[in-house]
This record gives C-alpha cells, sequence and structure tokens, in this order.
C-alpha cells in the first residue's frame, strides 16, 4: 500500500495513506495482538464435512441432463467455459525448496527499502477457523498471494512486468481496452449460517431451509461474530463468512459465480457487487467514468480485504479468493472462448482470428494462434490476458491479500458451495467451441516451439503460480527458475 509507485495511481495514492493509517487503527483494535507466529496448533479436521461429500465435478460430463446453470443477467456471467478435463484434482504441492541459492518470500525478493508499508508485513493473529478459504491452516488448499508485491516496482517477483499496467491504465483511459467485452468487478457474499442438505432423490445439495425459519439476512455492514467459518450440524453442512471471489477469466469463474447466485438465495446471505468498469463498446471512445459511488464503494471493499479472521468478520471485512490455472492448460481454454464460444459474441478479433489460424490440424491452429498472440499482444482479447494482470485489474491494483487456489481445486470449491455437480460449460462438448479443430484441441497439440512462445508470453503467470507452489512443468524446459519459493 504504497505511495507514488507504479502500482498505485497518483490519484489513490492520498486514499492509500487514509486506508492504511485506518489499517492499522482497524487492525490494531480488532486483534489486540501482534502475535504473526503465534503458533496456535491447527486441528486435523479437514475443510469438509466428508460423509456429505457428493459427486465430483468431474463426473459430471457424463450425466444426461445436468441440472440447468442459474439464469442471470449478469453479463460476467456467462463468458467461460470451465473445461477442466484434463486437469485432474490435486492436493496443494508440497513445499518443496529447489536449489537456486536466492529466496523469494511473499512475491518479493531483496528488498532493500523496507520502509514501505505492505499488506503482507501487516500484524495478522493466524486463525485457526475451520474454513476451505483459511490459508493459515495446516492442511489449506489456498496460499495468500500479494498482488502489490508481486508487482512492487523495485522488488517484485513480477517487476520486469509492470509496464503491463501502465498499458491496462492508459487503454483504460483511452477508451481500447477490452472493447465488446463483459464488465469487470468482483462480487461479495455475506452468509450468516447458511446450511446445505443433501437432497438423496436428485442427488444434489440443496439450500437448507424451513419456511417458518426466521430470516436473518445480513449485508456487508453487519458482524459475523459467534461460530464463524464452516461446521457441521444436523447432518448439515453450514457456515457464516464473507467472500468476495475474483474472476479470472477462463479459470472457473462461470462456475463459481454460479455458486455464489445459489447461495445468495438463502434468506440468510447476501450478495453485493462491486463492478467497477464496463468496456467501452465504441473503440477509441473511453468507457463512462465509474459512477462516484460505485468507485467508493469499490475501495472501500478492497480497503476491508483481509486473511481470515482468527475470531470475527468486522464489518465490511472479507475474504478474497480467486483460483488459478496452469497457463498453458488456460491458453487453449482461451482460444475455445476468443474464437466464437458463447459469451465472447460481440468480440470482433475472433473472426480474424479464425480467418488467420483454423486451417489444418488443430496443432497447426495452436501454433498459429500462439503466434498472432505474441506478435499482436494479450491485450486483444480479454480472455488472452494474464492471470496476474486479470487479478490486480480486477482489485484495483491495490494492496490486498488473496486467498489463492489452484484451479485443480475448483471441485473442492464448487463442493463447498454443494454445487460440485453442476457444470456450467465444457469446452470438449461438441458443437460449444465453433470448430472441429477448436474442440479437438488440447495440450497434446504443443509441440516445443508453440509451448515456448505460449510459455513466454504468459511467464508472469508461471513465476506468480510458483512463487506459491503450484508448478507449470510444460513451461519448466523454457522458463529457468530464478527463485527458491517460501510460502
Ligand atoms: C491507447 O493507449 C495505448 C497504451 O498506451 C496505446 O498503445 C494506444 O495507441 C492508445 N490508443 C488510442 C486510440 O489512443
Ligand atoms: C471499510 O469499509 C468502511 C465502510 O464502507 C469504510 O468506511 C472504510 O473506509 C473501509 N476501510 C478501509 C480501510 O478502506
Ligand atoms: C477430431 O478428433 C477426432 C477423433 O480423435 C478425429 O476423428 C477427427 O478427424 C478430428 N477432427 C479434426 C477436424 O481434426
Amino acid at each position: 500500500m504504497g505511495t507514488g509507485t507504479a502500482y498505485l495511481s497518483k490519484k489513490h495514492a492520498f486514499f492509500s495513506v487514509f486506508c492504511f493509517v485506518l489499517i492499522i487503527v482497524l487492525n490494531v483494535y480488532i486483534s489486540g495482538n501482534t502475535d504473526e507466529e503465534s503458533g496456535i496448533k491447527t486441528t486435523n479436521s479437514r475443510n469438509q464435512p466428508s460423509e456429505l461429500k457428493k459427486s465430483n465435478y468431474e463426473d459430471d460430463d457424463d450425466r444426461a441432463a445436468p441440472p440447468k446453470p442459474v439464469e442471470s443477467n449478469d453479463r460476467d456471467d456467462g463468458d467461460e467455459d470451465d473445461d477442466s478435463d484434463s486437469e485432474e484434482p490435486a492436493k496443494p504441492e508440497k513445499k518443496a525448496v529447489e536449489k537456486t541459492g536466492k529466496l523469494s518470500k511473499l512475491q518479493l525478493f531483496e528488498c532493500k527499502d523496507n520502509s514501505k508499508s505492505r499488506e503482507s508485513d501487516r500484524p495478522h493473529k493466524k486463525s485457526d477457523v475451520n474454513s476451505l478459504f483459511n490459508c493459515d491452516k495446516e492442511d489449506s488448499l489456498c496460499h495468500y498471494y500479494y498482488p502489490a508485491n508481486f508487482f512492487d516496482e523495485n522488488c517484485g517477483l513480477g517487476k520486469s512486468y509492470v509496464h503491463c499496467i501502465d498499458d491496462a491504465k492508459q487503454m483504460m483511459a483511452n477508451g481500447t481496452l477490452w472493447n465488446f467485452m463483459p464488465s469487470v468487478g468482483f462480487p461479495t457474499l455475506t452468509v450468516n449460517d447458511v446450511c446445505l442438505r443433501l437432497d438423496t432423490e436428485k442427488e444434489i445439495f440443496v439450500l437448507a431451509e424451513d419456511s417458518d425459519m426466521p430470516s436473518s439476512r445480513v449485508s456487508g455492514k453487519n458482524i459475523l461474530e459467534g461460530k464463524i467459518g464452516s461446521y457441521e450440524e444436523d447432518g448439515k453442512k453450514c457456515s457464516k463468512e464473507r467472500l468476495s471471489f475474483l474472476h479470472v477469466h477462463k479459470a472457473g469463474g462461470s462456475s463459481l459465480h454460479q455458486a455464489f447466485n445459489f447461495f445468495g438465495r438463502s434468506k440468510s446471505a447476501t450478495i453485493e457487487r462491486h463492478k467497477f468498469f464496463d468496456p467501452s463498446r465504441t473503440p477509441g471512445r473511453p468507457s463512462p467514468p465509474i459512477p462516484k459511488a460505485m468507485l467508493t464503494f469499490t475501495l472501500d471493499a478492497l480497503g476491508n480485504a483481509t486473511k481470515y479472521p482468527d475470531q470475527r468478520f468486522e464489518a465490511n471485512q472479507h475474504v478474497i479468493f480467486a483460483a488459478v490455472r496452469d497457463p498453458t492448460e488456460r491458453f487453449i481454454s482461451s482460444i475455445g472462448q476468443a474464437l466464437g464460444a458463447s459469451g465472447s459474441g460481440g468480440n470482433r478479433i475472433g473472426p480474424v482470428l479464425k480467418q488467420t489460424c483454423i486451417h489444418g490440424s488443430s496443432a497447426d491452429a495452436l501454433k498459429c494462434l500462439a503466434k498472432y498472440v505474441r506478435d499482436h499482444g494479450f491485450w486483444i482479447e480479454l480472455h488472452f490476458t494474464p492471470q496476474v494482470i486479470d487479478i490486480s485489474f480486477t482489485t484495483m491494483w491495490q494492496d490486498v491479500p488473496i486467498a489463492m487456489f489452484s484451479f485443480k481445486n475448483l471441485p473442492t470449491i464448487l463442493d463447498h458451495f454443494g454445487r460440485a455437480n453442476v457444470h456450467v460449460r465444457d469446452g470438449s462438448k461438441e458443437k460449444y467451441r465453433s470448430d472441429p479443430i477448436l474442440t479437438n484441441m488440447s495440450v497434446n497439440d504443443y509441440d516445443d516451439e508453440t509451448l515456448e512462445i505460449v510459455c513466454k508470453i504468459y511467464e508472469m503467470d508461471v513465476v506468480m503460480q510458483r512463487s506459491l507452489g503450484m508448478e507449470v512443468p510444460r513451461c519448466d524446459k523454457f522458463l529457468p527458475r530464478s527463485y527458491d519459493f517460501e510460502y
């Protein structure tokens, strides 16, 4: 949360100082404890009630009639295919240390200037709360990621990509960023003891609510106290927490939107949307400025983003989470989207890419598209944007902690919301992608030349993912490791 850095625009500098002071005051007030390594032992309870576990996300492909996705008029709901077919759910990678001899922590390296106040340095009492989104726990699937550290211009792991942020800001200002693409923002879900029960007949989870149950809807403004996190009660799985999710494009966003919307229907839950960027539909003409109220609302929300709390969620406090995906897998999914899967309907680059590259085999097409994106830049289509930029953009370049999951854990996240058996889109299904060359395209179509191009376009994503213990094995050959990571 430094001022005057390339990460934050000058406009926000004053605000940041203000935020910082508030954060400190707030934090000291809340925790009354500044012991980061408080050594609290985590219990071994799993994040999920295992008896209640149901069919896996992957299984859904074979269902004759998957439940219909929830209707929504959200523009950013329908732009995904969450084709996870080639990726197996996985346990978190072992915290192995490689041997480069240089260590990086929390997306930083060799920071000489320690005067900067960083979210990652903020005192935080390790939380022992049982929640999938509590990355403090020994067995958690997530790690906290600090986008502002990553893009720190002096000692961030991603410092050589900082120019991309300036580009994004300029393009946003001159109306050339992601024309015709869906709006960008994040929803916040306040869950005040929402319970799910298994409908054994339909084999799906349903909201466990009696019509005579008093409604206990709460919003972002409320304090959540008592038993926060996930718990089981009378054979139901329940939770109380406040979560926001970042829609990283082509990494599970649509399914997560559906999951949020599903929970949002509960009488004990509320969704608040922070939709701050609506790309211009007239290239060259800047999009209308963000309405002041929405800007304040969103920045306040970002200022109140926190790691998973230890005791309770204060008013406005929420945990932001996101899932990121192996960029070589994601690129194929992005292609399917950019070249005409429904949801990118308005995009003008799709037909150009098709005409240029969809000839011959899937492997030929993949190589051609990789070269096209290398030569014309990933800005040509929202869905080609590197995930680190997607994340920083959606958090308005603010210094926030993000509970980061691997896309491989998407089934587990959806299972938390009782939506593991609801698959939004599947890119491998015939007709969904617009051409058989695309339908057939898979990671098997990569040869070394194509892989190298894609790994280099998405080098920043590879670096970020490695810093969180997520490996991108296909890129190892082309992107040597510069650091060992501690996380
Ligand atoms: C908008 O800004 C980008 C990034 O600086 C620049 O490359 C592009 O030429 C600009 N376009 C217009 C129409 O001004
Ligand atoms: C947290 O949210 C409140 C209420 O919207 C706001 O007044 C406050 O400024 C926010 N805190 C930070 C640090 O942004
Ligand atoms: C797609 O794959 C199927 C089966 O592997 C093959 O029969 C078909 O010819 C392929 N189509 C194209 C356009 O490559």
